[in-house]
């Protein structure tokens, strides 16, 4: 932890794991620092990053929180809520972009929040992959993506969550979802009442510049089915035997009996949402090794459902209805 911590207060980048997936650490006030983020994970320039941030003092020293925003960070902070803010004029343009926002949260995860405290600055962090692959839950998946292009890693073991942070805009008049994530929109609605599921269609620039970019993406072919349970089996074993070259299924527990004879990954139960989340990239990752052609079964989309089917929809590169 000294290690890691002085290696962020000199300026290099550290992997840290959070709740919801790893993070690729630099000095959020450090625009040198913030440049090799971009570099090591081959991010595109107008993508800007998440600050996460130990407590309410740092918090005002990289954003200015609003009265909701206090609400919200007094309800699900620390927690896997990120929350877009004005920014402060202490934080450099480099860590937001060129945007005058900036995206913050507080990680629930004891050896983020020490890493933080310990190099006493914010940490800047993206998704600790090559830009566009599948996040990594994992201290090996950092290392698959990024050996030799960071400084160190912290090992915390897998993520509990799975997928990434929601992201909540504060700064519209009312406050949107520009990523579904491990924190689920009825939890919020519970908290702040109205809020918008989707950014509004823009013709010019998207709300999360993040958003107009391929993500999560393995490198088979990637096909998502979506459709009732049964359906589902039934066009998935059809599929399977239609296509050609090494097949794998993302599969649910309860459906998985049925490809008995095929490649697959299993997610989870179609009743336990929180487990396919957490299951999610650790098994695209896995299949993606060995398959030609990745066959995903869709999942409700409810609850933290709308993350895990926000993944697989940006991941896929063909869906079906069934
Ligand atoms: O769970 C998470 O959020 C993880 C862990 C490491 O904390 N981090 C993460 O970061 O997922 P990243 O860079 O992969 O995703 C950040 C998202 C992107 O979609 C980006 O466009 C959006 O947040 N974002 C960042 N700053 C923004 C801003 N000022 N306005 C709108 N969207 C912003
Ligand atoms: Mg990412």
């Amino acid at each position: 932890m000294e290690i890691a911590a002085e290696i962020i207060r000199e300026g290099g980048l550290v992997a840290f794991p959070t709740e919801t997936v790893y993070g690729l650490g630099a000095n959020a006030l450090n625009a040198e620092a913030i440049k090799k983020i971009y570099e090591a994970k081959g991010r595109p320039l107008d993508n800007p990053v998440i600050v996460h941030v130990a407590g309410m003092e740092m918090l005002e020293s990289v954003a200015v929180a609003t009265r909701r925003a206090r609400v919200l960070m007094g309800r699900f902070w620390p927690g896997p809520l990120t929350l877009v803010l004005k920014k402060s004029k202490a934080l450099p343009k480099a860590t937001t972009a060129g945007l005058d926002t900036v995206a913050v949260r507080m990680p629930r995860n004891r050896v983020a929040l020490d890493l933080i405290a310990s190099s006493g600055v914010p940490i800047a962090a993206p998704s600790a992959n090559i830009s566009g692959r599948p996040s990594p839950t994992s201290a090996q998946h950092v290392l698959q993506d990024l050996s030799g292009k960071i400084d160190a890693i912290l090992d915390g073991g897998t993520a509990s969550i799975g997928v990434e942070s929601t992201v909540l805009d504060l700064t519209s008049r009312v406050p949107t979802i520009l990523r579904p994530g491990g924190l689920t929109a009825e939890e919020l609605y519970k908290v702040i009442g109205r809020i918008r599921l989707t950014p509004p269609k823009t013709k010019g620039k998207p709300r999360s510049p993040g958003m107009k970019y391929r993500h999560y993406a393995p490198r088979a072919r990637m096909i998502l089915v979506e459709g009732s349970e049964e359906n589902l089996r039934r066009k998935i074993q059809a599929l399977a035997l239609r296509l050609k070259g090494k097949i794998g299924i993302l599969a649910s527990k309860e459906n998985a009996p049925y490809y008995r004879a095929q490649d697959m990954e299993i997610l989870g139960s179609r009743k336990n949402l929180s487990e396919v989340a957490r299951n999610l990239f650790g098994a695209l990752r896995r299949l993606d090794a060995r398959s030609d052609v990745i066959i995903a079964e869709g999942f409700e989309d409810v609850g933290i459902g709308r993350a895990v089917m926000n993944r697989l929809r940006k991941a896929a590169s063909k869906r079906i209805e069934a």
